[in-house]
């Protein structure tokens, strides 16, 4: 099936999802919104103009209310993070947008994919602005995070990272929580594998959480990873392809943040836990409890 793709917002990160759903043929038609009119209406006519080059798809820039008739809406709107600046410091700015945005789709039919930043929280203020189920209101979350770390650790095992089977679950952030004890090379746990260092698991959970900031310090955001998962997420939606990811949503005790989901037609449907460790487990305790303060805190 071809979708119809909403992007809400056509600033860094809404056009590099607007251009990997582009190239990857997600999209029958690809719908761009921004408060700035004239600036979706650009985005769309510079995509539109490489139309011989993807697979086909009608590039449109259309108002807020059209998106409610798309198949999958993707929230992208917002400012981004300065060098300094933590996710969740975005969070005031970012919450007021995201629920005028999400109280504009109650009703909607689709999914809503959440973006922009603190996504976890943001995802949770949808959610709840919407009144839409949780499985249909999915935050890109620790998938983006998941990737970095796979791809360090192929760097450093000499691996593809499509053979590095390794999860990030909490916060899309600071307190984001790598599943050291259930990684795997190949079917080999990565704790096994030759050489490999328990000792260096720290250091490594930091590059990951630090690796937006290193990006956003040299080119002021980050958008092509990000991009790339988006499209990603698009894709196993489309193609109903029940892939287990770890994606933000708002979970049972009620907070929203990343843990492995089913990512289908339907949403994303909780899925069976991996074995975690004492640390493991505890630090995702921690995460979460870091995200419910900061969805309280939009109340105080
Ligand atoms: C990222 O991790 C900023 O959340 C964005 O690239």
């Amino acid at each position: 099936m071809k979708a119809r793709i909403g992007i809400i917002g056509t600033g860094w990160v809404g056009t590099s999802v607007a251009f990997s759903t582009l190239l990857a043929g997600h999209a029958g038609e690809l719908w761009l919104n921004d408060q700035r009119g004239d600036v979706a209406e650009g985005e769309a006519m510079d995509l539109a103009d490489g139309a011989a080059f993807y697979p086909a798809c009608d590039v449109r820039a259309v108002p807020l209310a059209k998106m409610r008739e798309a198949d999958i809406v993707v929230l992208a709107a917002g400012r981004n993070g300065r060098p300094d600046e933590s996710r969740l410091d975005l969070l005031r700015d970012n919450a007021r947008i995201a629920a005028g945005i999400g109280r504009a789709l109650a009703g909607f039919p689709g999914i809503v994919l959440v973006v922009t930043n603190p996504v976890d929280v943001l995802t949770r203020v949808v959610q709840a602005a919407s009144g839409l189920p949780p499985e249909r209101v999915i935050g890109t979350g620790t998938l983006l995070d998941t990737a970095r770390l796979r791809e360090r650790l192929a760097v450093k095992l000499g691996v593809s990272p499509q053979s590095v089977h390794a999860l990030v679950v909490g916060e899309h952030g600071d307190s984001s929580v790598p599943l050291w004890s259930a990684a795997r090379v190949g079917g080999v746990a990565l704790r096994d594998w030759p050489g490999w260092r328990v000792d260096e698991e720290p250091a490594l959970a930091q590059a990951v959480r630090r690796a937006a900031y290193e990006v956003i310090r040299r080119k002021g955001a980050t958008n092509h990873a990000i991009g790339l998962v988006t499209a990603e997420l698009i894709g196993c939606i489309v193609n109903d392809e029940q892939r287990l990811l770890p994606v933000s949503r708002v979970q049972d005790d009620g907070i929203a943040l990343s843990l492995p989901a089913l990512v289908g037609a339907g949403g994303a449907r909780p899925a069976a836990l991996p074995v975690m460790d004492r640390a493991e487990r505890e630090a995702l305790v921690a995460s979460s409890e870091v995200l419910d303060r900061a969805f309280g805190s939009l109340s105080g």
